[in-house]
């Protein structure tokens, strides 16, 4: 299957990039003019990898950045030479904003923002994108690189987009939390662990498949599991009461989104070029 723009140049591939890669592998994507730039030189399986831009031959029409945000500062002169006035730039870089990026990418044709999560690598990823300058032609290009993916939208605007990020992006860690959590109250009663866990893992994501099935309310699901005065009403009174789980994961979110507010100013801030 021809998924990329030819020729496409991934930027490091670790975690995020290397999630991605495996979704696209598992959707039977052609990685022919896929190059994979990674200093280590680390090698990933079909993928040509380089150790720098130099050695990635003529510029890229996509360009992924997939290292840290701090990076940014440090990668993005060593790589702007490389990119050409068609070349989009889609940056997985959590809290760098759009008009970060286009100060340290002027010359490239478009920039666009992607917060994929990691579930992309089984297909079942949400990835949020986000761009101000994207043609029709450039969102289709992208749309066409997420849609095998998983859930995609694009954003109407970048405090949406780091919404759908908050919520998303990294989503997937809390939901490990709270899976662990299920699972050592299983060990509590005796389970071993390996079978508490696997328990708590399907018992998610069969919860998770009956909501995106049956599209009812997470109060109407809730009910149907709890009888009156039966025992899943006695658990549900502890996790409610006065909000509590509500107001934990509002304070998860919140202490999230400054984070990212913070790493933004680190990232505009970190070439000098804001101040
Ligand atoms: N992890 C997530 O769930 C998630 C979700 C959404 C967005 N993101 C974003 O994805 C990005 C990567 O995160 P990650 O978790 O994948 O990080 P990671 O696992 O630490 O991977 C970082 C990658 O950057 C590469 N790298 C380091 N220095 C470089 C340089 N000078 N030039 C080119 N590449 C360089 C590394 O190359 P080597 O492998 O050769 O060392 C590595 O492959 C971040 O910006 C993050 O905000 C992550």
């Amino acid at each position: 299957m021809n998924i990329f723009p030819s020729p496409t140049w991934l930027i490091g591939c670790g975690n995020m990039t290397g999630a991605l890669v495996d979704g696209w592998r598992s959707a039977t994507a052609d990685f022919a003019p896929v190059t994979v730039v990674r200093p280590s030189g680390t090698p990933v399986e079909g993928v040509r990898t380089v150790t720098s831009a130099g050695q990635a031959g003529p510029p890229p029409r996509l360009v992924v950045l997939g290292f840290k945000p701090q990076q940014l500062g440090e990668v993005a002169p060593q790589l702007a030479p490389y990119l050409s006035a068609k070349t989009i730039v889609l940056s997985l870089l959590a809290g760098a904003n759009a008009a970060t990026l286009r100060r340290h990418f002027p010359g490239a044709a478009t920039i666009v923002r992607a917060m994929p999560n990691l579930a992309v690598a089984v297909r079942r990823g949400v990835t949020a994108l986000y761009s101000e300058d994207a043609g029709d032609t450039a969102k289709a290009e992208v749309s066409r690189l997420f849609e095998h993916l998983g859930f995609g939208l694009w954003t109407l605007d970048e405090a949406r987009f780091g919404a759908v990020g908050a919520v998303a992006g990294s989503g997937p860690a809390y939901v490990a939390r709270f899976i662990d959590a299920l699972a050592k109250g299983g060990v509590a009663r005796g389970l071993s662990p390996d079978t508490a866990q696997a328990i708590a893992v399907e018992t998610v994501y069969g919860t998770g498949w009956l909501a995106a099935s049956t599209r009812e309310s997470m109060d109407d699901l809730a009910r149907r599991v709890a009888s009156p005065k039966g025992t899943t009403e006695a658990g549900l009174a502890v996790l409610d009461q006065d909000g509590r789980l509500d107001s934990l994961v509002m304070e998860v979110i919140d202490a999230a989104a400054a984070r990212g507010t913070q790493l933004g100013s680190e990232v505009a801030g970190s070439d000098g070029l804001l101040h």
